[in-house]
């Protein structure tokens, strides 16, 4: 087996793919969140900048070319991140019914009880969220093009609120954990730098989370229409 080929099959090479990705959708994540906040520089505003993400490049490159490259690239990262979870989780539950019968790590379980839960429901968030505000399915009143107004019909509902804040607070647990053990993956691991990596994991995802809910919650509360 080829030396590349072996770091893929081995335990350590998942939990490296698993970082890599993780930082990539990490990213993919502060932009969105950031992205959202322009919504209060008002329509005209928030449709250029929908617009202009939908066809960057254009005309080097084809109109929606660079948007769709982003895409393929992101569920690329999805698909990876997801199915070395899977591989990671079977091998630990083969690791586990060999030995270590009596003695478990009940703060380690939890936590990655809840990374595992928490994952799928984040997917699922993404596919009900797709449909809501980008191809238009789940919307009452989708205006193909008009994100602004699809954005404060969306957000008009108290219950789609409710479980859009449910989510960002399952994607800000995510990250909590997630962007811990990236760090100790990537060989940031060290009690020096324990603490720190702590409390930057936990403020990430509080920002996160925070800058997330902000423009739902602004809508339902008739300061953005
Ligand atoms: C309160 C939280 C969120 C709000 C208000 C929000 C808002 C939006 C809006 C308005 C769009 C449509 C943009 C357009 O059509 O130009 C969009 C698309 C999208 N959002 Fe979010 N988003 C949120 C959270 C998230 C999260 C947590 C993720 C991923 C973990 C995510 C992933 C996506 C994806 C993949 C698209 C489709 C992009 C595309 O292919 O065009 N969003 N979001």
């Amino acid at each position: 087996m080829s030396r590349t080929a072996s770091l893929y099959h081995s335990t350590v090479g998942k939990k490296v793919l698993m970082a890599v990705t993780g930082l990539i959708l990490f990213l993919f994540v502060i932009g969105h969140m950031l992205g959202n906040l322009k919504v209060f520089e008002g329509p005209e505003s928030f449709n250029q900048y929908a617009e202009f993400l939908r066809t960057m490049g254009y005309p080097l490159i084809p109109r929606y070319g660079l948007i769709w490259v982003g895409r393929i690239f992101l569920l690329a990262a999805v698909g990876v991140h997801v199915y070395s979870a899977w591989q990671l989780w079977v091998r630990s539950r083969l690791a586990r019914a060999e030995g270590y019968r009596k003695v478990k790590d009940l703060s380690f379980s939890y936590a990655s009880r809840t990374m595992r839960w928490g994952g799928v429901l984040i997917l699922l968030f993404v596919v009900y969220h797709i449909l809501h505000l980008t191809t238009g399915q789940a919307h009452p009143d989708f205006v193909p093009g008009d994100v602004y107004r699809n954005f404060i019909v969306g957000f008009s509902n108290p219950l789609v609120v409710g479980f859009y804040v449910v989510a960002q607070v399952a994607l800000g647990l995510h990250l909590y954990h997630g962007v811990w053990s990236m760090t100790q993956t990537l060989g940031a691991s060290h009690p020096k730098y324990d603490r720190w990596r702590r409390s930057t994991s936990g403020a990430l995802a509080i920002v996160v989370v925070v800058g997330f809910v902000i423009p739902p919650v602004a809508v339902l509360l008739g300061l953005l229409s």
